[in-house]
Parts: C-alpha cells; structure tokens; sequence
C-alpha cells in the first residue's frame, strides 16, 4: 500500500511558503546562488526556484557517504564538485532530508572555507529523533517523525525518486 505521508499539495503549499520565507531574509536585489545536493535535492531545487522571484542562480553536487547504516564516522566524499566559487556569495544550500546531520554538518564546513558572504541551508524534510550532531538549518519544510520515506527525490534503491508525494517505505516495496 502506498502511504502517502505528505500529499503533492502540501508541498507545493508549503514551498511557496519557504520561497517567501528566504526572500524576505535577503537584502532586495541581492542574488541567491542555490547548491542543490544531488540526487535527492533536483526536485525540491526544481519547484523552489521557480516560485521565487529573487534573482538566482544554481550548481549541483554530488556526496556519498561512508559506513552508512553502521557507525559512521561523518565522512563524505564529494563525487561531485561545483563549477563556480563561492566566494562573495550567498549560498543556500538545498537538501532533500537532513537525518542524522552528518553529511549536512560536512557539507557546511566545507562550504563555508570556501569564503561566501552567507551560507544557510533549506531542508524539505527533517527527522530530528535521528539527529547525532547539531546542524543548523534555516529552512525546514516538513519536521517528521522516524521513518524511512521515499518519493519527490527521495529514493529506496534509486527507486520511487518521481513520486510528486513523500510516502512511507513499507516493507521496502508495496509502493
Ligand atoms: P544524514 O547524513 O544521516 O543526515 O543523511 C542524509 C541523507 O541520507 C539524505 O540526503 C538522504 O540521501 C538519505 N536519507 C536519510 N533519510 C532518508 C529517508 O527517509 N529516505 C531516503 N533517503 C534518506
């Protein structure tokens, strides 16, 4: 059974939301550049920027995780770069889901070495029960509680990313 845990209304709702959010928090006429974390991000990166109406623009990256599942260590390794500096920019930084923090917590820092004018991060979803360092998000769509969720990005064997939902994983199939 698929059980819809976020309808695609409510996150198109709740992004618009997000979208008024963030540009009330930038001096008008300041430029945003959005580093979306792949693969989760591309959809959320997608729907956020086309309702902002503050000039943006964007670059992808890609990050893999070690000991995933186990004891992890925090470390990340970058599979995947960005094409521009950084340097002077405000930077938000776009994540599908920020679990346990470690990755996000990575991301930042070296981010941050990198000498933007700001960095702040939006989240669509966050599972704080599962969190094992403190991370700041700025931005956060949706707080859930501990389950394992697919769909809009959001994979479970790079399965159900196209789902415009957020559904519960039951039984890591029956989607
Ligand atoms: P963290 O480093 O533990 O915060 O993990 C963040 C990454 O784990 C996310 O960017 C996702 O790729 C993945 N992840 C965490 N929870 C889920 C989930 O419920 N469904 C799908 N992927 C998840």
């Amino acid at each position: 059974m698929n059980k819809i845990l976020i309808s695609e209304q409510e996150i198109q709702d709740r992004i618009r939301s997000l979208a008024a959010e963030i540009e009330q928090d930038y001096p008008k006429g300041d430029e945003i550049h959005l580093v979306a974390v792949l693969k989760g991000g591309f959809m959320f990166l997608a729907d956020l920027v086309r309702v902002m109406s503050t000039g943006v623009t964007m670059d992808f990256m890609a990050l893999s995780s070690y000991g995933k599942g186990t004891t992890s260590s925090g470390q990340v390794r970058v599979l995947k770069d960005l094409d521009s500096s950084l340097e002077n920019r405000h930077v938000i930084i776009v994540e599908d889901i920020v679990d346990t923090g470690l990755t996000l917590h990575y991301l930042q820092d070296i981010l941050r070495a990198r000498a933007p004018k700001t960095v702040r991060t939006a989240c669509l979803l966050s599972k704080p029960s599962r969190r094992t360092v403190a991370v700041q998000v700025d931005y956060i769509g949706f707080t859930i509680d501990d389950h394992f969720v697919v769909g809009y990005g959001l994979d479970y064997a790079e399965k159900y990313r196209n789902l415009p939902h957020i559904a519960i994983l039951e039984n890591g199939q029956n989607l």
